[in-house]
């Protein structure tokens, strides 16, 4: 049973870097289990290897089949430029081929993204997440002035943890901004996803995600057919509570 207090914790290390949030995460936690998405949240893959042993960085990916093919070669350039195993999680496929069957490849664009995202991603998540104490995330407040300006570094994730099993989410991008993970990635020679090059900024699915122009938000090049304010998928519901 963790005794882990996110509020101390956020007490403690809301001005620390983000390698310093990851260096106390692994000391409270004697591991680390990182989402990566294949985008710029890399720079938590290369930073968590700098604080802890490989044996104790878990990385996994939520492979939705919907990917770019960008980003999946992406993904491998990271495991094998790091020597790291990615556990590629993949959606129930029952229920991926029920929907198809259903709505067809693009319901999404008709009747909103939750549906999928639900399937493809939420789910493959919950299953992962089942069990364990701590998961680390790339989010960060700029990225979505409607859903994350209230993030914290340390949170109790009641989305998929519980009263039994509680789980905690660490979120060491929380205070920088867009920038500063691009200064970190240009001065460490972190690898990076080439879609960047082509004016993409958030990375999402190949369907739902596009490049955004000089000016507009990050968050517009996502699911950009619906209402903007509330544009989570579900990974961080709790967000959508918050408001
Ligand atoms: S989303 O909820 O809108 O899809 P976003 O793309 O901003 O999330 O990414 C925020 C963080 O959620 C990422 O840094 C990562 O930690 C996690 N995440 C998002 N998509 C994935 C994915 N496909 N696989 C693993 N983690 C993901
Ligand atoms: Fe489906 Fe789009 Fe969500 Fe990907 S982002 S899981 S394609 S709705």
């Amino acid at each position: 049973m963790t005794t882990f207090d996110p509020n101390r914790f956020v007490l403690e290390h809301d001005q620390a870097t983000p390698k310093e949030i990851l260096r106390a995460a692994y000391q409270a936690f004697g591991e680390l289990t990182l989402s990566f998405s294949g985008a710029e949240d890399v720079v938590l893959v290369d930073l968590a290897l700098k604080v802890a042993p490989k044996d104790a960085v878990h990385v996994f990916a939520l492979d939705t089949g919907r990917l770019h093919p960008e980003t999946y070669a992406f993904i491998e350039r990271i495991r094998e430029h790091y020597h790291i195993e990615i556990d590629v999680r993949f959606p129930d496929r029952e229920a991926v081929e029920a929907l198809v069957r259903k709505k067809g490849l693009f319901s999404f664009y008709r009747d909103g993204h939750q549906e999928c995202c639900g399937i493809r991603k939420v789910g493959p998540l919950r299953e992962r997440l089942a069990g364990l104490p701590m998961w680390v995330t790339g989010q960060r407040r700029d990225q979505s002035p409607g859903t994350r300006s209230s993030l914290q570094i340390a949170e109790r994730d009641t989305a998929f943890g519980s009263e039994a099993s509680p789980l905690f989410k660490i979120n060491p991008l929380t205070h920088w901004s867009s920038e500063e993970v691009w200064t970190h990635i240009r001065m460490f020679d972190v690898p990076y996803n080439p879609l960047h090059e082509r004016g993409f900024v958030s990375l999402g699915c190949e369907p739902c995600t596009r490049p955004t122009l000089p000016g507009q938000h990050e968050r517009e090049g996502r699911w950009w057919w619906e209402d903007q304010a509330g544009k989570e998928c579900g990974l961080h519901a709790a967000n959508l509570a918050t408001r």
